[in-house]
């Protein structure tokens, strides 16, 4: 696991979009195909913006970069909360992205439905090689969550790499997330954690003595681990040597 702590929120989406761009060209170089996984909430907002920029668009094959979402909210696409909306308003779009390469969580569904479908799409897209992806963008709920893994949730017991519905009592919802095993078959797993108002949850994921946090399910068998975070968002952490 490596930490990386940046100035600004500017600074990390800097250093986000670089990494995108060397495991675009590896991943397209090594199999043809570069398969990310896009986070939901508010902080992904930022690296979309670096990356369709045009300091960083042009460094990468978009042709062959897939588009998945690690989660999604009981909403339509075009709803305010939706995480594809996000996605697409800051960084399909004004890249112009085919469909085809628009791997979208088909949330305006049952959940279960929903679920069960995007778990078909995975195995469509991966046949019968391991469902690995090639980067995986992940965020840091205040209460620990990742994704929609969130704590005390049906889905923290799930053993097998694939997509579920996940019921959320706190939120009276029910979203659509991977699983541990499925974030954590990934090459390369990235937390984007930005604001005061993590700082003490990530010195508890990070270096806390209690260990139920969802967040701290995520450890890739056979991939690295790299936690992006802000100063505001690091303030808490012990002094490194
Ligand atoms: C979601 C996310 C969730 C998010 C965290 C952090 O759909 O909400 O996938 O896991 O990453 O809640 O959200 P912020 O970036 O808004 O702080």
């Amino acid at each position: 696991m490596s930490l990386l702590v940046f100035p600004s929120a500017d600074e990390l989406a800097r250093h986000a979009a670089a990494s995108f761009v060397r495991h675009a060209a590896a991943a397209i170089a090594s199999h043809d195909r570069f398969a990310v996984v896009l986070s939901g909430g508010s902080t992904p907002r930022i690296v979309f913006r670096k990356l369709a920029s045009d300091e960083f668009a042009p460094q990468v094959d978009w042709s062959n970069v897939h588009f998945f979402w690690g989660d999604e909210r009981a909403v339509p696409p075009d709803h305010p909360d939706s995480n594809f909306r996000l996605a697409q308003e800051h960084l399909l779009a004004p890249l112009g992205i085919p469909d085809s390469n628009i791997h979208r969580i088909e949330s305006e569904r049952p959940p279960d439905e929903a679920a069960a479908r995007y778990d078909a799409d995975l195995t469509a897209f991966f046949g019968d090689g391991p469902r690995r992806f090639d980067l995986v963008h992940l965020g840091l709920g205040e209460d620990g969550h990742t994704a929609s893994l969130f704590p005390d949730t049906v889905a923290l017991g799930e053993t097998q790499a694939r997509v579920v519905a996940n019921a959320v009592p706190r939120l009276q919802t029910t979203r659509i997330t991977f699983t541990a095993p499925l974030i954590n078959a990934a090459r390369a797993v990235e937390f984007f954690v930005t604001g005061a108002s993590k700082a003490l949850v990530l010195r508890e994921v990070l270096f806390g003595e209690n260990h139920h946090y969802p967040s701290q399910m995520i450890c890739p068998k056979d991939g690295t681990l790299t936690w992006l975070v802000t100063a505001d968002a690091a303030a808490e952490l012990p002094k490194q040597g």
